[in-house]
């Protein structure tokens, strides 16, 4: 979703992949929704950033707008799960607000994932997914939709969430570039390390996370499925945006066969024990099982 745009807006790294207005938004949704994808994640870019990524919690934000359309068209049929996060609406990039090093400042950040968790379920969100990887977020959310009166709506947890460098092509598509040439190596996880990502996992489930995901997907197929077999809630899995982008690239090349490859990549997590995926494949998957 990107506010102030009439018309949708090819994403260069993401061949097939739109910034969409809220027409197209509908239209695209109305097809997945008839193909059979179930369930929607949303992201916004907003027309201002700054400091605190106050968009994020602005009712009448784009995303909030967004929920609200496609529960007007769908009613109960479709599942949606916007992301919860203030990057895409911060002027430095980061997924929380900045202390005086510029380093996030994990309690205050805390207030406003809370603020945005309330503002997304008013408009209509099933689920909630806080995606910013700071400590507590799940249980401050949770408290927060539930003195709001939002006992029902639930959060899926991106709970082993990678450092990775495969999150490129979508910090292109949603404009973020991080201050000053900076990481998220402070909130995300050690890409060599899978035993703390199994104790984020079980931090996550204990603060009230009702799923829990795993991202990205391909390279930590191993956490997967060890998550799998240690845990019994349900277990998404987020096949990111440099995934997406690198069997798209290869295909343009002529180098292999997009469609095949695709089914390889979102049937092998589903193999490693995945039961929900997060793919830009969907389309592409639901229209091959059609
Ligand atoms: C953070 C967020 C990111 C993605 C989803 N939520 C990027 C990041 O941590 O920099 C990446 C998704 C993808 O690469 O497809 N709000």
């Amino acid at each position: 979703m990107r506010e102030g745009i009439d018309e949708p807006q090819p994403i260069g790294s993401l061949p097939g992949q739109m910034q969409h207005s809220r027409e197209s938004l509908r239209e695209e949704v109305r097809q997945l929704k008839d193909l059979g994808v179930p369930a929607v994640m949303l992201f916004g870019v907003p027309l201002n950033k700054d400091h605190e990524g106050t968009e994020a919690f602005n009712p009448d934000g784009i995303v909030q707008l967004a929920i609200q359309d496609l529960r007007d068209d769908h009613g109960d049929d479709l599942v949606i799960i916007p992301d919860l996060c203030v990057d895409e609406y911060t002027d430095h990039g980061h997924c929380g607000v900045l202390d005086d090093l510029g380093q996030p400042d994990n309690d205050a950040t805390l207030e406003i994932y809370e603020q945005i968790a309330v503002v997304q379920a008013a408009a209509g969100a099933d689920i909630v997914a806080p995606s910013g990887m700071m400590d507590g977020q799940v249980f401050a959310i949770r408290e927060a939709l539930d003195d709001a009166g939002f006992d029902e709506v639930a959060i899926l947890a991106y709970a082993a969430k990678y450092a990775t460098a495969l999150y490129g092509p979508f910090r292109d598509a949603v404009d973020v570039t991080i201050v000053g040439g900076g990481d998220r190596r402070g909130y995300q996880q050690d890409v060599a390390n899978a035993r703390e990502a199994m104790e984020e996992i079980r931090e996550d489930i204990g603060e009230g996370a009702d799923i829990v995901m795993v991202k990205p997907a391909m390279p930590y197929l191993d956490v997967i499925s060890r998550v799998r077999q240690e845990i019994d809630i349900p277990l998404a899995a987020y096949h990111v945006s440099g995934e997406y982008a690198m069997v798209h690239a290869a295909a343009q090349n002529g180098w292999l066969e997009l469609e095949p490859v695709a089914f390889e990549h979102i049937g092998a997590i589903k193999r490693a024990g995945a039961d929900l995926i997060l793919t830009y494949f969907s389309r592409l998957i639901a229209e091959g099982l059609q």
